[in-house]
Formats: C-alpha cells, structure tokens, sequence
C-alpha cells in the first residue's frame, strides 16, 4: 500500500494554540494523593508535591490543566480545601464512592500550578450548588484583598490573587451520573446566569459551558444547541469530552478512533455555528475539549462501589499499549488539525488515573506508553497547522465504516523554517510506504524521523520495565530531491521533523 500527503505553507488553518496541550487533575483515584502530591514521598518538596511527578509533567510538556473535577467537582465545596490542614473537614465523595481528607485543595493546586508551569483551568460545581458559591469561588481566587473572602485567602497565606482567568461553568451536566444533572434548558439558564455575575465582576474571564459528555449521548446536538441559545454571548467556549477504547478485538475500529472524535468537533462547529446564525451573532463559540483519552471505562464500570469509601484507591490505573500510545498520537493529530476551533485541549487525566504518567507510593514514577506521541507532539507541532491533502487507500472498520490508513497533520514555523509531519498508519496488518513533496519547503532536509510501532502490539512499560514501550529513530526514512519518504509500519505513529 501506498499514501501520498500535499503540503504546501500556504494554506494556513490557524497557529498551534499551546493550551491544546492541556491536561486534567481530578481528585480521582490517585491523581492527587500518591500523584501531585505525597508529602514524606523522598523527592517531594516542603509542600509535599512529588518531584520525579513535576519532572515527568515538564517534560511532558502540558501547557494547561484544569481541576478539580470531573464527577468529583459536582458535589464539592471548595471552602472544604483551604485554610489550616487540621480543620478542613473529611468528606464523603459521591461520584467515586471515596473518602476526601481535604488535606488539597485551591491554594495547593495553585502553588503545583506554578511549579510546573502550567495555567490553570478552574472548574465550578454547578451540580449541588449555584451561582452564589461560583461567585465566592470567584472573589476568593481572584480579588486582591479587602473583602471577606478576599482577606480569608489572605489569611490563608496567599497575599497575592491568584488571577484565574479560565473558569469551566460545571462538569458534564447532561449526564445521568452527574450530581445535579440537568435538562439542556435548565443547564443553559443557569450557566447563563453564572457568566454573566462572573462577568459582572470580571468581565474579560473566559468562560466554558458544559456540551455533551460523548458523541453517542442521547441529547447530544440538541443539547449543544439550547445551552447556547441561552449563553452565547456570555461564553467563550462549548465543552466535549470523548473517551476510547479497545472493544473485544477490533483493532481497526480502535485504531480509526479519531474518525469519531473528528466527527464529533465537525458536529459540535456546525451546531454552535447554527446558533450563532439564528441569533445573527458575530461571535465565533470555540470548542474546549477538556477531556479526551484511552480509558477502559468498561472495567471500571464492571465494578460496582469502585472506591468503596476508602482514601485515593487505585481506580482507573490502566497500563497503555503501544497500541492505546497510537492510538493517542491520532487523537492528538485530529485536535490539531481543527486548530481553527478547537482551542482549549485536556488529556484526562495526568498522574495514575487514566494516565501518560505513573506512580507508586515511596516509589519511583514512569511514563506510560502514551506519554510519548503527547510529549514529542506537544515538543515539536509549532508555528502554525497547515491544511494537508492525504491521498491514501482505505479500509473498512466495523464501528467507523470506510476510512483512509493514514491521518495526518503538519505544523510549520515560518520563522525558524521548521516543518514537523506527524502521521499514523491506522492499518492493524499492512504496512505503507509513505511519500510527501516537500517542494513548498525550499531545500528542506530531515533533522529528525520518529517511529512508535512494535510488533507486540500490547507491550507496555511498568515499573519494572519503565521503557518497554519508548519511540525509536525511523530505520526507512529519507529524502531525496524534495521528496520525503518512508515506510510506516502496521499500527504505527511517526513523526518527521525538517529544516
Ligand atoms: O475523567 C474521568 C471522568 O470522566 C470525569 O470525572 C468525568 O467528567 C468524565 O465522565
């Protein structure tokens, strides 16, 4: 088989927005406690924030991360999580059946936020609680001081605000899981009413109103479309989350996952487009995509009380593949390749649940098989998305239907000539030979060529074997004349770097 890309610096689809290399911290699992944070562990700091887990997040390159939840924030009080340690109250936590000591909370999360660098994105619980709370979350994170909630943060040791400037109204309240969960109309009008109070006193925050918890929800289309009819002008963004797996042994289907997560955000455009146009707008809505993964959900489903009231269990530690590893890298290619609308990106989650990195109590932390096409993706995609043509065969795939073998995209940075082509062979069996002219490129020569494929397609890396699963040099990649070519394994990601 062969499959040929057009490429050419002049069709521009936007620049690579840095926050599409976002990620998510949830008080799930073991994100948190034995995660970010596990004071006495031996690397972590006087905050009891793990440094082997700053290091790994750094190197990770993760831009953006949004906490606290997820499920968790629909039932939580913020209040709960500052001030002194020893009277913050012990909670139960309904969306994962665990116990919440509280011991982290806002001013902790900001203090990590800072450490590795990244910006926060701060969800509010719009499930058991309302615009009141939302607006003291507010005027406690973000107003200097001279108030009461502003001179308890003060109090509280933080004399600087925090300046949070991405506020996500609510988590996943189509949901039926969700705590509050709420009609499209009811949601809509209360996510209205919360921007536009948050605005009163911040008028420049930037604001995400919950859409659909997966393309196959029932409500999903009608949904996007009432919320915003009742909150286009007063927000900034439409939520989507979409989580993948492999289903028995369909390969093929997992491999063309991004077919359904490039439908879903072509869906999600034309429906906020549509709203836009009936209310004769000129405001564009973008998408956050704030949770996006592999996740084997139906384990955790399977089993009933997954917490079962204890503290941080271990829920949701998946070890990736190599195959869930390719399967991320074209996931991350289709947000890329929507640039123009996709703005905002979180990969749920970082640390231990659903995650690119592992770690173990009083022991060391490893990169997941995942971590990698995210790392060098996040590392190298610069400048700006260009809008490639991919000429390829197809193959047929029991949940997606027809589907080209290759997706593909490609950044350029006109500045320092860099050209970056990221590309995954979505066929389980049959190898590609790839070719791309790179004649719009002038003398363009490889300084780089990276493959992730194995032939043990479920290898992964443990704590034992923390590098079972790494990328390697590309052993078939050359350019001759302006013509780059190379040979892509069955069920591989690659990535060419030129200059
Ligand atoms: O990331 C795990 C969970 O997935 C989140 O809490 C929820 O928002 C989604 O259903």
């Amino acid at each position: 088989q062969s499959g040929t890309l057009s490429i050419d610096p002049a069709f521009v689809v936007a620049p690579v927005n840095r926050r599409v290399f976002g990620s998510f911290v949830e008080h799930m699992g073991r994100c948190v406690y034995g995660g970010i944070f596990e004071p006495g562990h031996p690397t972590s700091d006087d905050d009891g924030l793990r440094g082997d887990v700053l290091e790994l997040v750094r190197e990770l390159g993760v831009t953006a991360v949004r906490y606290p939840g997820g499920n968790f924030v629909s039932g939580y009080r913020w209040e709960d999580g500052v001030g002194p340690v020893q009277d913050r109250p012990t909670r139960l936590d309904p969306a994962w059946r665990t116990i919440e000591s509280n011991a982290f909370g806002l001013n902790e999360f900001m203090t990590w936020a800072r450490k590795a660098d990244v910006e926060p994105i701060m969800a509010m619980n719009l499930g058991t609680r309302g615009m009141q709370e939302a607006l003291d979350l507010l005027e406690y994170a973000n107003h200097p001081h001279g108030t009461a909630l502003s001179d308890l943060r003060v109090e509280h040791g933080v004399a600087e605000p925090h300046g949070i400037r991405m506020w996500c109204l609510g988590n996943e309240m189509d949901g039926p899981w969700q705590l509050g969960h709420k009609t499209a109309a009811e949601y809509g009008r209360l996510a209205a009413e919360t921007a536009r109070a948050l605005r009163q006193r911040e008028p420049d925050l930037e604001l995400v109103a919950c859409g659909s918890s997966g393309r196959s929800m029932p409500t999903f289309g009608t949904w996007e479309a009432t919320v915003l009819e009742h909150s286009y002008d007063l927000v900034d963004y439409i939520s989507a989350h979409a989580y993948y797996e492999l289903a028995g042994d369909d390969v093929a289907s997992f491999l063309a996952s991004s077919v359904n997560m490039d439908r879903f955000i072509r869906d999600v455009v034309a429906t906020a487009d549509h709203v836009g146009a009936t209310l004769n707008s000129s405001k564009t809505i973008d998408i956050a995509f704030d949770e996006w993964n592999v996740w084997y959900q139906s384990a955790l489903q399977s089993d009933e009380t997954p917490g079962d009231w204890t503290v941080a269990p271990r829920l949701s530690e998946d070890a990736y593949t190599v195959l869930d590893a390719v399967v991320v890298g074209s996931l991350l290619i289709t947000l890329l390749r929507h640039s123009d609308r996709v703005t905002v990106a979180c990969q749920a989650q970082l640390v231990n649940t659903i995650s690119p990195i592992r770690s173990e109590p009083d022991g060391p932390a490893w990169r997941q098989s995942i971590f990698h096409p995210f790392a060098l993706t996040a590392r190298h995609a610069q400048g700006q998305v260009l809008d490639l043509r991919v000429d390829a065969p197809t193959l047929v795939t029991a949940q997606h239907g027809e589907v080209s073998v290759l997706d593909s995209v490609a950044t350029y940075d006109a500045d320092t000539g860099r050209l970056a082509v990221f590309v995954v062979n979505r066929n389980p069996t049959d190898a590609v030979d790839f070719s791309t002219d790179l004649r719009g490129f002038g003398e363009a020569s490889l300084t780089e060529a990276v493959l992730l494929a194995d032939d043990d397609l479920f290898a992964a890396n443990t704590q034992e074997d923390p590098d079972r699963v790494v990328p390697r040099s590309h052993p078939s990649s050359t350019v001759a004349g302006t013509t780059l070519r190379a040979q892509l394994p069955p069920a591989s990601w690659s990535m060419f770097l030129l200059q």
